[in-house]
């Protein structure tokens, strides 16, 4: 029980006969990045609402940092910071005075709340707004003073509801960089998501759902090891020859073989770590002086979608 966050069972049902989180199990290592992952209506904002006091459990218990967010609320979050609704900020205040106010709110001291203040911008790299008023910020900069405000009080554990629905894409690109940033630091983050591309870029973890159900969790690598169906990128610095292509639609493991340009060509392949570092021993074999040799496309997204189905 050690573990930063442990949901044991948690259930929650809407009203009668509707189960929008069902039984979930979930133990979170510390310092780990998880990405909740699960399409639209999956249970993401109902199970994060459930672990930050928002909503009340139907059955079933969630621990933060050992104790039970149920039965002392104000001592279970007092190590988080969540952004689970985008906040409405003050639009006349700056982040300086934001970050005073709520600190303020909180219980903190007034230099603490100073020194926190300074470095938690820089962590969200907002050092050079602090100063400026919030209304006049975009919505990834508010998304940025967000993340500030919930890391104020020197939380352990971060949990955030798709931190970068919204926004723009210049918005997500600066809102994923400070999550990397949270990634670098020691906070262990809990952070819900649909986006495929942004949980393989920034989580070293991943819980996959749907319908209330936990239908894979493990870590980012050995999600992506058990994915054995892909789609490879060759690019080559000689040309493509045509008795070499037949003889590469006999290799085991090719399904089919898609040629966009005589430098370039697209390979199905099925198969584990070991036989795709074969296939690229087998191309350098059959004469191609390989450039580039890459799995397109977002990996995660197979096995998601296999997930997914076999759980309609
Ligand atoms: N207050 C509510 N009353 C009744 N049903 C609700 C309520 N809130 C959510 N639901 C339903 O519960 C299910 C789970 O919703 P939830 O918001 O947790 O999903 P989500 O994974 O966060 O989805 P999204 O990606 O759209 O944010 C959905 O079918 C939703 O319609
Ligand atoms: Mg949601």
């Amino acid at each position: 029980m050690d573990e930063p966050i442990v949901l044991q069972g948690l259930t929650k049902d809407y009203g009668k006969g509707f189960r929008a989180v069902d039984s979930l199990d979930l133990v979170v290592r510390s310092n780990s990045f998880v990405g909740f992952l699960g399409p639209n209506g999956a249970g993401k904002t109902t199970t994060i609402k459930m672990l930050t006091n928002l909503l009340t459990v139907t059955a079933g218990k969630a621990y933060l940092n050992g104790v039970d967010v149920a039965a002392d609320a104000k001592r279970a979050l007092g190590g988080v910071g969540a952004v689970v609704e985008t906040p409405e900020f003050y639009q006349f205040l700056t982040p300086n005075e934001t970050l005073e106010y709520l600190g303020e709110l909180r219980g903190m001291a007034k230099p603490e709340i100073r020194r926190r203040s300074k470095e938690v911008l820089e962590t969200v790299k907002m050092t050079d707004w602090a100063t400026t008023r919030i209304g006049k910020f975009s919505k990834g900069m508010k998304q940025r003073v967000a993340l500030a405000q919930a890391l104020l009080h020197e939380p352990s554990i971060v949990i955030l509801d798709e931190p970068t629905s919204g926004l723009d894409p210049r918005g997500m690109v600066e809102v994923r960089d400070v999550l990397k940033e949270l990634k670098k630091q020691k906070y262990t983050v809990f952070m819900s998501s649909h986006l495929l591309n942004e949980v393989q870029e920034v989580c070293t973890d991943v819980a996959m759902i749907d319908h209330g159900r936990l239908l894979a969790y493990d870590s980012v690598g050995a999600l992506l090891s058990k994915i054995d169906s892909k789609k490879l990128e060759v690019r080559i610095a000689n040309r493509v020859m045509p008795e070499a292509m037949d003889q590469l639609r006999r290799h085991e493991g090719v399904q089919m073989l898609n040629i966009v340009n005589e430098r370039q060509f697209f390979i199905d392949f099925i198969g584990d770590e070991e036989r795709q570092a074969q296939l690229l021993l087998r191309l350098q074999e059959l004469g191609y002086r390989v450039v580039s040799f890459r799995e397109s496309g977002v990996a995660l997204e197979n096995l998601y979608m296999s997930l997914i189905k076999s759980s309609r």
